[in-house]
């Protein structure tokens, strides 16, 4: 699950927890992002990702999710679900992120949080699992 590029070295730090998974992105002594996600049968909802703000600018989520997909591929799982909160300030940003990495946008809403406006952009990944045939 390591991954190695230039001479750093990432992995992944596993908190438990009774409902979710929770992974973190770590590089030595430092907590560079988190996930949570939940499984149900086959399909991943990824309920939060970040990278932490300090580690943020460097394209560190692509690491970490590919990292997480081979978990999600692990687990057997073929579908992964995510609710993406753009901020509408940075339109269309945080959607070429994730579309970066493979997802698709299915359903669009604009919305706001008590702060500024946001967009809610449901989107999706299919894994394809290698068959045992
Ligand atoms: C999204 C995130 C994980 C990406 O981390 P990263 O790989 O280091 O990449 P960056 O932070 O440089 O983000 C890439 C671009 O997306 C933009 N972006 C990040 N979060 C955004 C958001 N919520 N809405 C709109 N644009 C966003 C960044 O401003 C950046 O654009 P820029 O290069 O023009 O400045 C990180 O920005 C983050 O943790 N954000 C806060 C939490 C969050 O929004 N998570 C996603 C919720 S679904």
């Amino acid at each position: 699950m390591d991954r190695k590029i230039g001479s750093k070295e990432f992995f992944l730090v596993k908190d438990s927890n009774m409902r979710d998974y929770i992974y973190y992105i770590c590089c030595g002594n430092d907590y560079l992002g988190k996930c949570i996600f939940s499984k149900t049968k086959n399909e991943i909802f990824i309920k939060y990702i970040t990278i932490f703000v300090h580690y943020r600018g460097n394209k560190l989520m692509p690491i970490f999710y590919d990292m997480l997909e081979k978990i999600f591929i692990d687990l057997k799982c073929t579908t992964v679900m995510l609710m993406a909160e753009e901020r509408t300030e940075k339109y269309g940003k945080l959607e070429q992120l994730y579309k970066s990495i493979g997802f698709i946008p299915i359903k669009y809403h604009d919305a706001y949080n008590g702060d500024y406006p946001i967009r809610h952009i449901k989107m999706v990944k299919y894994l394809f699992v290698k068959s045992k045939l």
